[in-house]
């Protein structure tokens, strides 16, 4: 079948069987007067059944999601119509299929908090926003403050339909690699900390992340195998990242292009003699730790000798956990902790096979192809994903993701929990089959 498909007369007929072998042995009753019709409603009538194909590698599954993905009308990324209009909370709430109330006593035991540092990418916000959210949890949402006006109201307009939402109190200017990164976490974990809930663990995400885990399996994972510690993966700092603490970097900010650029200003040791390390700027930990780093003379002075350097939020919370009596710290720690996956450039034929979306800054973001290999990853997060490109990645995502929550719940499901099938309806004036394939 391969074969056929590589030669062009052929292409339409292999198709044609592909979809039909795909049909009769995936979708068994399917009617063939619907699939030979011109808006190839199977794309929009089972989607369930065609993401579950992907997820499982079925074959066949590929080449169809691909033809139903071009098929999807191109997205302008302005979020769901429901925050374009005037729209009750309570219909917000039921179309964007937000669940609200826990789903089982253990997770209403361990309420998690949550950081989300986002500055664009409304449609992928909107979906891990419903797909991570719960009442008994705590959300800390840093908008960045040079996003666009309409990306920040349609944000405020969302999570202002949630008392447990805040949006951070103070907020920065993010620059790529510098420290108003860090300090978007840290205004968030001041807010986190001052706010009522009694959360267990705070996790930090960016806006285009997507969660592989439900928050059943997230909390296990955190009780059962960190019991209290922090999860911050990392290594003594390797000499060929030595130059981002060498010297003192400055941010250049401005509403075009912001960026930070060294000096040649050389740097003082640490303070306190502490031996830097280098890891993830993400990462699991617990609310004794986020009281040391907001209160403790090491925390503090570590974060006012960072201020000047390269992507501290990449040294300073593995350097913090290498601390022997920090709360929750792991003095010999290494890279274990699967918080959060990546497929890196360098890391092809490694950890990963390859990328089949495309690479931006050498980080993949994820296409059809590798949503079976990210329904196995171990990790509680993956980045990177963008609807806007791959638009049946992240719908299948979410409704995987979801049917898992829903499986694993001791409560009775709300209707508006499930995703409808006509999500994936072909809209009029939308590329149809033909076209795609010729
Ligand atoms: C963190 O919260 C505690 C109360 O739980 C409070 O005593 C402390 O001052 C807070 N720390 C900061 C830096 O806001
Ligand atoms: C549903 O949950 C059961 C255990 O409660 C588990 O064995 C099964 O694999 C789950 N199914 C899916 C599709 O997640």
């Amino acid at each position: 079948m391969t074969k056929l498909c590589r030669s062009r007369s052929g292409l339409l007929l292999c198709l044609s069987a592909c979809v039909l072998i795909f049909v009769f042995y995936n979708f068994g009753d399917l009617d063939n007067k619907d699939f030979f019709a011109p808006e190839i409603k199977e794309c929009g009538v089972y989607p369930d059944e065609l993401c579950a194909a992907l997820l499982e590698s079925k074959p066949a599954a590929l080449e169809i999601a691909n033809i139903c993905q071009a098929a999807l009308p191109l997205s302008k990324d302005q979020g769901p119509q429901c925050l374009q209009e005037p729209t009750s909370c309570a219909k917000i709430i039921q179309e964007l299929h937000f669940i609200m109330e826990p789903l089982s006593e253990e997770e209403a035991n361990f309420p998690l908090a949550y950081i989300l540092t986002i500055h664009q990418k409304l449609d992928m916000f909107v979906k891990l926003l419903s797909a991570i959210y719960y009442p008994q949890n705590i959300y800390c949402i840093h908008i960045d403050k040079k996003s666009p006006k309409p990306f920040s109201e349609a944000v405020k307009k969302l999570t202002g339909c949630f008392e447990n939402i805040l949006l951070a109190s103070k907020v920065e200017a993010v620059v790529y690699a510098g420290f108003s990164r860090l300090q978007a976490d840290i205004n968030c974990m001041k807010d986190l900390n001052n706010s009522g809930t009694k959360w267990k663990y705070v996790i930090n995400l960016c806006g285009q992340d997507f969660p592989m885990k439900t928050n059943r399996e997230i909390i296990q994972y955190l009780r059962n195998k960190w019991k209290g510690r922090n999860l911050t993966p990392g290594i003594v700092q390797p000499l060929h990242i030595k130059y981002r603490t060498a010297v003192s970097y400055k941010e250049f900010v401005n509403l075009e292009k912001s960026y930070i650029y060294p000096t040649e200003t050389l740097k003082s040791q640490p303070p306190h003699s502490l031996t830097l390390y280098f890891g993830t700027s993400y990462y699991a930990l617990t609310r004794d730790f986020v009281h040391f780093v907001l209160s403790d003379y090491r925390a503090k002075d570590l974060l006012e000798w960072s201020r000047d350097t390269y992507s501290p939020d990449e040294h300073y919370w593995v350097t913090l956990n290498r601390i022997k009596d920090a709360p929750g710290s792991t003095p010999k720690a290494g890279w274990e902790g699967n918080i959060r996956v990546v497929k890196w450039k360098d890391q092809e034929g490694d950890t990963h096979p390859g990328c089949y979306g495309h690479y931006v800054r050498d980080i993949c973001v994820y296409g059809l192809g590798d949503l079976h290999w990210l329904a196995n990853t171990p990790h509680l997060f993956a980045n990177k994903f963008d609807p806007e490109q791959y638009p049946l990645v992240t719908d299948c995502l979410e409704r995987y993701h979801r049917l898992k929550v829903l499986n694993g719940s001791d409560v009775q499901s709300e209707p508006h929990w499930y995703f409808q099938g006509d999500y994936f309806r072909i809209s009029k004036g939308s590329r149809d089959l033909r076209k795609v394939t010729s």
